[in-house]
C-alpha cells in the first residue's frame, strides 16, 4: 500500500473553473516523488487538494479520493493532517522575516510542550542545514533565497513528518545553490525516511534525484515513470531537458504537445 494515494482527483475553484482533472498519485513509504510541469499546470493546486488548503482559495476537491496511511484524509481539516504527518512548504519561502532562524524553527513547534525536546530538534535542524547555522544572528528577512527556502524546509521537518510536500524549492536560485537544496532534500528523505513529493518546473534538477515521476499538463498527468524513464523519453528530452539548460522552452513545449497523441 502507498503511504499517499491520489485516485482520479478533480479540482475547481470558484465552483466552475476546472483546474485537475482525474489526476492520480501515488507515493510509497520513504519514496521521492515529483510532480514536473510549467505554470499553470495544476501542481500546486494538487499539493494543496492533499494538505488541505484548498478552502481559503475557494477552491474544493469535487471528485475523487486523497487517502494518507490507509485513511481518507479529505474530510480532515489541515491541522489534523499536520498531525497525521502531511506537511507542506509553500512556494515562495514564507519565513517570518522579523525573526531569526532558530526562532522561526521554534514558532512551528506550539504543538510540543517539551522545551528541552524543541532545543534537541532545532539543534539538529541547524546540523541538517549548517548555512542556517552560520547565520544564527540574522532576521529571516535578511537570509538570501536559498537560505530562505532551507529555513522553510527545517520548519516544515519541525513538525517530524511522515510526507514532505515541497512546492517548486529551486525557483530562482543558482545552480550551485539548486544542487545543495536537491541534495538535503535526498539526505532527509534516505537518513530519515521522509517520504517527498517534489513540485518542480527544473525537470533537469528533480530527475536527478528521484525514482519515479508524473508529468502533469492543464490539470492532466500526461505521463508517469521511473526517473530514467522520462529522462530518456525523446519528448521529455526535447520539451523540458532539451540544450542542457534548465529553462523550459516554450516552442518545444508546443511542438511536444502536437507530438504527444502517442504517449496516451
Ligand atoms: N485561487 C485560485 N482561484 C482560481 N484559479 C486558480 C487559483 N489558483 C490557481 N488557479 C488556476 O488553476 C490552474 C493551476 O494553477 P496552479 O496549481 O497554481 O499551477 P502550477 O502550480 O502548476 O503553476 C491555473 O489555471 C490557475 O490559474
Ligand atoms: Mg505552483
Amino acid at each position: 500500500m502507498a503511504l499517499l494515494s491520489v485516485n482520479s482527483v478533480e479540482v475547481v475553484y470558484d465552483q466552475v473553473a476546472l483546474a485537475v482533472k482525474g489526476v492520480s498519485i501515488e507515493v510509497p513509504e520513504a519514496g521521492l516523488v515529483a510532480l514536473l510541469g510549467a505554470n499553470g499546470a495544476g501542481k500546486s493546486t494538487i499539493l494543496k487538494a492533499i494538505s488541505g488548503l484548498l478552502a481559503p482559495e475557494r477552491g474544493a476537491v469535487s471528485r475523487g479520493t486523497i487517502s494518507f496511511a490507509g485513511e481518507d484524509i479529505l474530510r480532515l481539516d489541515p491541522p489534523t493532517r499536520v498531525r497525521r504527518g502531511i506537511v507542506h512548504v509553500l512556494e515562495g519561502r514564507k519565513v517570518f522575516e522579523h525573526l531569526t532562524p532558530a526562532e522561526n524553527l521554534m514558532a512551528a513547534t506550539t504543538m510540543h510542550k517539551d522545551r528541552a525536546m524543541v532545543a534537541q530538534m532545532i539543534d539538529h535542524m541547524l546540523d541538517l542545514f549548517p548555512r542556517l547555522a552560520t547565520r544564527a544572528k540574522a532576521k529571516a528577512g535578511y537570509l538570501s533565497g536559498g537560505e530562505q527556502q532551507m529555513l522553510a524546509i527545517a520548519r516544515a521537518l519541525m513538525t517530524k513528518p511522515k510526507l514532505l510536500l515541497l512546492d517548486e524549492p529551486s525557483l530562482g536560485l543558482a545552480p550551485l545553490l539548486v544542487d545543495e537544496i536537491f541534495d538535503i532534500i535526498t539526505r532527509i528523505n534516505r537518513e530519515q525516511g521522509v517520504a517527498v513529493l517534489l513540485v518542480e518546473q527544473n525537470a533537469v534538477a528533480a530527475l536527478d534525484v528521484v525514482q519515479h515521476a508524473y508529468l502533469i499538463e492543464q490539470g492532466r498527468i500526461v505521463m508517469s515513470g521511473t526517473a530514467d524513464l522520462l529522462r530518456e523519453n525523446p519528448d521529455i528530452k526535447e520539451a523540458y531537458l532539451g540544450g542542457g539548460t534548465t529553462q523550459v522552452d516554450y516552442h518545444a513545449v508546443k511542438h511536444y504537445r502536437r507530438r504527444k497523441r502517442w504517449l496516451a
